[in-house]
């Protein structure tokens, strides 16, 4: 018991920062606010956001983003405060150690693969289909075996259904270009990436500057055809209405499944350690990254409402294909190339995320230390945890269909972000005198406030995904229970400690 809520000092923390074998220091503000936008935008505004307005909210999608986009605000503070303050590589994973006990780390660190490395397939998925669709707009296509997952699911039966194909081949050899990249080293990664989210938010600013030309504002009534609420508990409805096969619809319904297109700000602290001023410029890279992106979503998904009735939303391709629907077909090119461009980016932000949790909890003994924790020697990379990455994310990429792994991400993720927030109370707390550089204002109000947001749109998620959240926690704790808790150095620390006090007892 006293191992498993054995908290992790935060001077052990703040002393591993200063020790050898660390990743290096070479991003500041500006490439750290970029790895930001290069992880949030992506395959939730270009692909989810047509099935949210088309199934679930209609033009009200704007008041999902605002919804969305303030959960995040609040869990985005509470970040900034730990990053600033623990500016070492495991992120919620870390944070948790420090404050809730190491079985707690651990369930969060097993918690957050779901964030980032499902959160991969899912994007490595939706990068497939944009980069089929945009080659075929020049007469290329992939054979049918090769172009997709072999099964789909259908939220309306809850049945799998064959799609006829084998694998999605797209998915798995972009998957494996981005852990090359990875492993060559993060400021060539940084760099890829900066060149990446040029081109994206140049297509997001010719999205809404010559889309509002093409706006009807006909098309944004009725606005809310859905209603303004959806909320559900564990799949039932209890406030608002119901849509096909009783699943619940409105504004909440529409901001938990656009919770995804937000994902990605907290991957900014993942890089604390490789910050050259991480104090500072890890709360600035990752509150400008959100703030820029929830106004460009807002932006966005007004654009897009205001120039196709929401009925007539494509939900595969939805940006480009409403430049199709006004007749701009060099604007549907244009937007579906950069489509493909912003969804690498994501994916790559994401899996250089995910190599990193497995760092710290390797160093923690959490994990096995030689594979995972193995820096290389020339590249100053954890090449051997990206490798493993890239080949689980192809797997699930290749063979899964993107619903049933986009679900567990957003439910996956919440979780992470309620208990950073509720971390963050804690240590002021435990720890009133730690240094902060940055403080989150209105502490306990705004960590508060970000737990009530983040659970309210778990709760507007459907059943499935709190079962399968249930599921993969309790495969965790299988792991833990087997592995984790005899190998972690926490554990023999404290074992050594009663070794010596036993002694002075004796003596
Ligand atoms: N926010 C990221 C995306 O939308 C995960 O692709």
């Amino acid at each position: 018991m006293k191992q498993i809520f054995a908290r992790k000092p935060l001077s052990v923390l703040l002393d591993e920062v200063k020790s050898e074998n660390r990743l290096r220091r070479v991003l500041g503000p500006v490439a750290l606010t970029s790895l930001g936008v290069g992880a949030i935008i992506g395959t939730g505004i270009f692909v989810l956001t047509g099935v949210a307005a088309h199934d679930k909210t209609g033009p009200a999608i704007v008041l999902s983003f605002v919804v969305s986009g303030i959960a995040c605000v609040f869990a985005a503070l509470s970040y900034a405060e730990f990053a600033s303050m623990v500016p070492v590589a495991g992120s919620a994973y870390t944070y948790a150690y420090a404050t809730l006990g190491e079985l707690f780390a651990w369930i969060i660190g097993w918690d957050l693969i779901l964030e980032y490395a499902v959160a991969s397939a899912t994007v490595a998925h939706g990068w497939s289909h944009y980069f089929q669709d945009f080659i075929s707009i020049i007469g290329i296509k992939f054979g049918h075996v090769v172009s997709n997952a072999p099964f789909d699911f259908n939220p309306a039966t809850g049945l799998l259904s064959s799609t006829g194909s084998v694998l999605d081949l797209p998915a798995i050899l972009i998957t494996v270009i981005i852990t090359i990249i990875l492993v060559k080293g993060i400021k060539e990664s940084a760099g890829f990436n900066a060149g990446i989210v040029i081109t994206k938010l140049a297509i997001v600013f010719l999205v809404i500057i010559v889309g509002a030309f093409y706006i009807n504002p006909a098309n944004w009534h009725p606005f809310a055809p859905f209603g303004y609420s959806g909320l559900s508990l564990f799949g039932r409805t209890i406030l608002g209405q119901t849509g096909p096969g009783g699943a619940p619809v409105g504004v909440l319904a529409g901001a938990a499944i656009i919770f995804f297109a937000y994902i990605g700000f907290d991957s900014v602290s993942t890089h604390s350690e490789e910050a050259k001023n991480p104090k500072r410029d890890v709360p600035i890279g990752i509150i400008t990254s959100l703030i820029l992106c929830t106004v460009l979503y807002i932006a966005v998904s007004g654009v897009l409402t205001g120039m196709v009735g929401y009925n007539k939303i494509d939900i595969n391709a939805p940006v480009s294909n409403a430049f199709k629907q006004v007749g701009l077909v060099w604007a549907q090119f244009l937007v579906s190339l950069g489509a493909v461009a912003g969804i690498t980016s994501v994916l790559l932000v994401m899996m250089l995320s995910q190599a990193r949790i497995f760092l710290a909890m390797a160093r923690d003994g959490l994990l096995p230390t030689k594979f995972f924790g193995d820096v290389h020697e020339k590249y100053r990379t954890p090449w051997k945890s990206t490798i493993l990455t890239g080949i689980f994310v192809s797997i699930l990429a290749g063979f899964l269909p993107l619903r049933v792994l986009a679900d567990l991400v957003n439910i996956g993720t919440l979780f992470a972000f309620v208990v950073v927030c509720a971390a963050v109370i804690i240590m002021r707390k435990t720890h009133p005198e730690a240094e902060r550089p940055f403080r989150a204002p209105l502490v306990p109000l705004v960590p508060i406030l970000g737990i009530i947001t983040c659970t309210v749109l778990m709760f507007s998620l459907p059943e499935e995904n709190w079962l399968r959240l249930f599921g993969w926690l309790a495969i965790g704790l299988v792991i833990y229970f087997t592995y984790g808790r005899h190998h972690s150095i926490m554990n023999r620390l404290m074992k050594e400690e009663e070794v010596t006090s036993d002694v002075g007892k004796v003596s």
